[in-house]
């Protein structure tokens, strides 16, 4: 029953991908640690733009994580970052592309939300940052040697209902190991990596972003959402059409919470590191793959 659901609620996750040997505490932590960091953010009051942003900030310091600290390194051993950031009251989308040289991709984002623009790429999401007065840095501190070598479909994001029943969704990405320069995959684009309606609910993805970003993947968890599909479900469905259009290599995970508080997540990755919590649960749940989540919502 509707009135049974929790009223907030947090999902977080370090990225559709296999996990190296060694690298699981990590993982776990990392993810646990931002679902601490963005709990205490929606038990002091705060909104669900508020404690997604603070989750990643944690994730995006943490270089077992490709985002910010510990991104990939593209075919010119450069870092260009992307991140995206949706607030379900009014639909606001804040992303930036191709960005270089800060600290915390997903707080230029957030900077981004009020304002026209929704997409800033490059140098001009570089010039916004610095206008913003956000943190920036030179580019070898955001390069890791406890970084995995191979980065791969490690984007990390996390969606959040606050108590006043608003949702937020957001990622971050360093993208792909290798890839061209000024390649763009899905975390920044609404409808392909991100998405939340306050009508509906939020859902973050990770993985093989160009298909993901073929099947406007966001948006067809959204349509399923709507229709009152449970969460889980939602995202099971809609990934099964990863290897139908980019072949048995795509693969990619989802996060998702509705409206009214139902929490879902599942990939077809190997791993996907999630942590959750909502206000019947005393502390985070943690796990790096669906198979150890025998008591999945
Ligand atoms: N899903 C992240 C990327 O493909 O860049």
């Amino acid at each position: 029953m509707a009135d049974k659901e929790p009223k907030w609620a947090l999902i977080v996750h370090g990225g559709a991908k296999e996990i190296e040997r060694g690298d699981e505490q990590a993982n776990r932590d990392g993810v646990r640690q931002a679902a601490e960091a963005g709990r205490r953010v929606l038990t002091d009051g705060g909104s669900a733009v508020d404690a997604v942003e603070c989750a990643i900030r944690v994730l995006e310091s943490l270089p077992v994580f490709n985002a910010g600290i510990g991104s990939a390194l593209n075919a010119a051993g450069g870092i260009e970052m992307c991140a995206g950031l949706m607030d379900g009251r009014d639909r606001s989308v804040g992303a930036v592309t191709v960005i270089r040289g800060v600290r915390h991709p997903i707080s230029v984002a957030r900077r981004l939300l009020p304002e026209k623009e929704i997409l800033l790429a490059g140098e001009g999401a570089f010039i916004f940052a610095r206008e913003q007065q956000l943190e920036l840095i030179d580019e070898g501190e955001l390069r890791s040697d406890a970084a995995p070598a191979q980065q791969e479909h490690d984007t990390v994001g996390a969606v959040a209902l606050d108590r006043a029943g608003h949702v937020a969704a957001g990622t971050s990405t360093g993208g792909l190991t290798g890839s061209r320069v000024g390649r763009i995959g899905d975390s920044p684009q609404p409808g392909c990596g991100l998405y939340a309606d306050d009508r509906i609910g939020g859902v973050a993805l990770s993985g093989d972003g160009e298909t993901i970003a073929r099947v406007v993947l966001a948006s067809k968890i959204m349509n399923r959402l709507e229709v009152g599909e449970k969460p889980q479900e939602a995202i099971t469905s809609a990934l099964s059409e990863l290897p139908e259009v980019g072949g048995d290599d795509a693969d990619g995970g989802a996060i998702a919470i509705t409206r009214d508080g139902r929490v879902g997540w599942s990939h077809n990755s190997q791993h996907f590191a999630v942590a959750y919590v909502h206000e019947r649960m005393n502390e985070p749940g943690v796990w790096l793959a669906k198979s150890e989540d025998s008591t999945a919502p």
